[in-house]
Parts: structure tokens; sequence; C-alpha cells
């Protein structure tokens, strides 16, 4: 893994960096010695390197019997408790869902649509399927109805003895409603350690099952986040630390002006890691009225929508680019004898040298523009570098997020719409919200 910052340093004054590359490293020590904000949220910081063999292969040995007996395994979760299964499996499995005898892994208890239930439903009419049912708190209404809906069908499918096998429960080690059924129904669990929240999670079970289950390689993948805790970790100095070059320069970029960073890649498959990492800096940064809005575009696919915006539009935004240095798989661009598209210039090379020069040029079109560019780069899509690219966002943001003065590990926010939505639905122990709710909207 690579940080590249030279297309981005020439738009902050001279000196700044000098100045927040101190602050980095006051903020890598409050993550390491417990004194910061939300301090008893810091299991994630030394997370790789404690994890234990005897965990990995239990989660394995749990996969493996899931695998063995479903065709399709459906992962119930929102936010920190999906979205980095997700981005993994999404960049690790084929494109067009050519995954060889593994089972199909789809996701639930993300939204409440009920056209997306209904039609998932419909999918595992008939079939075998296993559920992961991912919620700390256990209460998040998404997940919990998309649960209920789906143990009821299984039962109905299986009988309660065959489901109670197909059914795994990752949840906090006592509390809550997830940890009671689990104990009831008699379901395998695993536990989120009470230390480390939603979304800096995706390297405990919660991220780890639904990898395995999909047939990737979680050893490698916790592997890589070894590497990058320790080419991060407090005792690097900034020159040699990317968590920390990341972090100072995102800040000196928001310091003038620069309020939005959009995550840009050139390979499809990491498309769901802009999707984590938007909820990973979004949702532990954006508090007290400040912070930089993360978003993102795919490219060379938004180029034809976004990239307007981007090269012509208000002069608020900074790219962090994801470059992806060698493809996986190789596709060779063939001669035409007529070459009636006049494409024959592209003869014989890689289709990935093509995605490259466009890169390239949009790089320097949209510095050219006025949109600072941060590079960063892994040499490839698979488990080792994609647990470095984990790693390394969540150690940037735990850092940015002390830099800017915010505790990056609550979400207080999230709170205001669950608690108009029960009010709405007279959840019981809501009366006098639900009350006030409906004076307000004259119901
Ligand atoms: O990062 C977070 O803490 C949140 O996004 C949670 O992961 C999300 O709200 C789901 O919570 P839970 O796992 O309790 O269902």
């Amino acid at each position: 893994m690579k940080i590249c910052l030279k297309n981005a340093i020439s738009f902050v004054p001279e000196g700044t960096m000098t100045t927040l590359a101190a602050q980095t490293q006051a903020a890598n020590e409050l993550l390491e010695n417990g004194q910061g904000a939300g301090n008893d949220f810091l299991g994630w910081v030394h997370l790789p390197s404690e994890t234990t063999e005897a965990l990995l292969n239990d989660i394995q040995a749990t996969a493996d019997k899931l695998r063995a007996k479903a065709q399709i395994i459906v992962v119930a979760g929102i936010g920190g408790s999906y979205l980095g299964p997700r981005a993994v499996n999404e960049a690790l499995d084929h494109t067009f869902g050519l995954n060889g005898n593994n089972p199909k892994v789809v996701y639930a208890g993300n939204n409440i649509g009920e056209d997306y239930l209904a039609d998932l439903m419909e999918l595992l009419e008939g079939k075998t399927f296993a559920i992961i049912n991912i919620s700390k708190s256990g209460t998040t209404t998404e997940t919990a109805l998309a649960f209920r809906l789906l143990k009821t069908m299984l039962e109905k499918q299986v009988g309660k003895a065959e489901a109670k096998d197909l059914i795994v429960c990752i949840t906090d080690k006592a509390k809550g409603a997830a940890r009671k059924v689990a104990e009831i129904e008699g379901y395998k669990t695993f536990v989120i350690p009470d230390n480390v929240g939603g979304r800096f999670s995706v390297l405990t079970p919660v991220g780890l099952l639904p990898i395995a289950c999909a047939g990737h390689d979680i050893k490698a993948l916790i592997q890589g986040a070894r590497d990058m805790e320790k080419a991060t970790g407090v005792e690097v100095a900034y020159e040699n630390n990317p968590a920390c070059q990341y972090a100072a320069m995102r800040n000196a970029l928001y310091q003038f002006g620069k309020k939005i960073e959009i995550m840009a890649n050139f390979n499809p498959k990491v498309h769901y890691f802009a999707e984590w990492w938007k909820q990973l800096y979004g949702e532990s940064e954006g508090k007290d009225h400040k912070a930089i809005f993360p978003a993102s575009v795919d490219l060379t696919t938004d180029l034809h929508s976004m990239g307007q915006w981007i090269q012509d539009g208000e002069r608020s935004i900074f790219e962090t680019v994801i470059s992806i240095e060698n493809p996986n798989k190789k596709v060779i661009f063939p001669k035409d004898e007529q070459n009636l598209d006049g494409l024959n210039f592209l003869a014989g090379k890689r289709v990935d040298e093509v995605n490259k020069m466009a890169e390239l040029g949009t790089q320097l079109a949209h510095v050219d523009g006025g949109v600072p560019n941060i590079k960063i780069s892994f040499e490839k899509v698979d488990e080792y570098n994609l647990g470095q690219f984990i790693y390394f966002f969540e150690r940037g943001c735990g850092i940015s997020g002390y830099m800017l003065g915010v505790n990056p590990f609550n979400q207080p926010g999230v709170e205001a719409y669950k608690k108009n939505m029960f009010a709405l639905l007279d959840k019981p122990g809501y009366e006098e919200e639900s009350k006030a709710i409906k004076m307000r909207l004259g119901v």
C-alpha cells in the first residue's frame, strides 16, 4: 500500500503540514494510551494482532458447516453490522456471480423495503438457506424485522430443529434481545467485543463469518490488517506512517475550504469499499456541526455523470483515489482488420493499460481544475490487500477524528430518526413522544 500526497500538498499554504504532522502524532498517541474521547471503544486498535488462531478456526469451522448445508446464506445486518462484509465479498466474488460451488451470499436487514424483502423471500422459496443475524444491540429495527421474517420462513421450510443449525447470531456478549433469542433457541453465537463499535467491527466475526462463508481467506485478510497495524502504529514516524499522512492531509484541506472528500475508484470491484468508508468517516466525524462530507464515485463510469461537476463545479472538493495497481485477470484488446471503429491503436494492449491512462488523464485534469488529489494505491484486490485497506482507513479515521476534536466513536445523531419512527409506530414506551409527534403533524 502506498500513499501519494504530491497533488494535494500544493493546495495548502506552506508550513501547514508541519503543524498538522505534529497533531497526528498526538492523536495517534491518544488511540494508543486511551486518554481521548470515546476511549471505551478502542478495542479495534489492536484487534488484528490480538485475534487468536482459535477464533479464526472456530469461525472457519462454522462457515464450513453452513457452506456444506446451504445454497444461499442471508446476512442480516445494517450499518457497521453489514457494510464491511459486503465490501469484502463484493470485491472478491466473481462480478457476475460465477462463484463455483460457493453458496450465494445475500444481504437483508439493511433497509425496510417491502418489495426488497418480498423478492428475497421469493429467491429463498424452496431453497436450503442459512441466516447470519448480526446486531450488536439486538434492537435495530431493520435487522430485527428481517430476522423475524427469515426465521419464520426457515422454520416453516425445514422445521424448528433443523433451522437451529442453520442460524448463527453475532451480537454482544451479554445484553440485548439478539443474545436472549440465541440462547433460548440454542443458536451458535459469536461475540462482538464491547469495546468495538459497529463501524470498526469488520475484522471481528461480524465481517469474518460472512467472508468465510463466501469462500474467502480470512487468515490472509487478518494478516494484511496486522501488517497495517504495525505500519501505522504510534512508534512509526509521520514520514513513514500512511494513516498519519492521510489524516493530516484531509484535515489540512478541510481547514482551507475543501469540505467534501470524494473517494474515487477505477475498479468496480471496490465500489462497496467506498460505501463502507463513507459510513466509517461520516458516522465517526460528522458531529458538532463540523466535518468533511464523505462522497464517492465509480470511474470511469461517473466521469459521464458527476465528472462535469468534479471538473467545473464549486471548488469545495478534493479526491481520494483508490488505485489498484494490478488486475487479477488479463484481457487483451483484439486487432480488427477492417478497423471500422478506429480502435486498432489499442490492439494488443491490456484493457488495464487503457484504464490506467484514463486514471492518469483524469487525475491531471481534475488537479488542473482545482481539485486536490490524494492517491492511495494497493497492489491488487485480494484478501491481504483488503485487510490492509480496512485497517489503514480505520486508523486514519481515529486519528482524523481526534484531530477534528470530536468523539469518533459515538453516534448520537442516529437516534433522532429512530425516536420519531417509534413514536409514529406507537412502540410501547414511546407514549409521550407519540402524543407530541401526532400533535405536531395534526393527526
Ligand atoms: O457503526 C455503528 O455503530 C452503527 O452503524 C451500527 O453498526 C448500526 O447502527 C447497527 O447496529 P447494531 O449492530 O446494534 O444492530
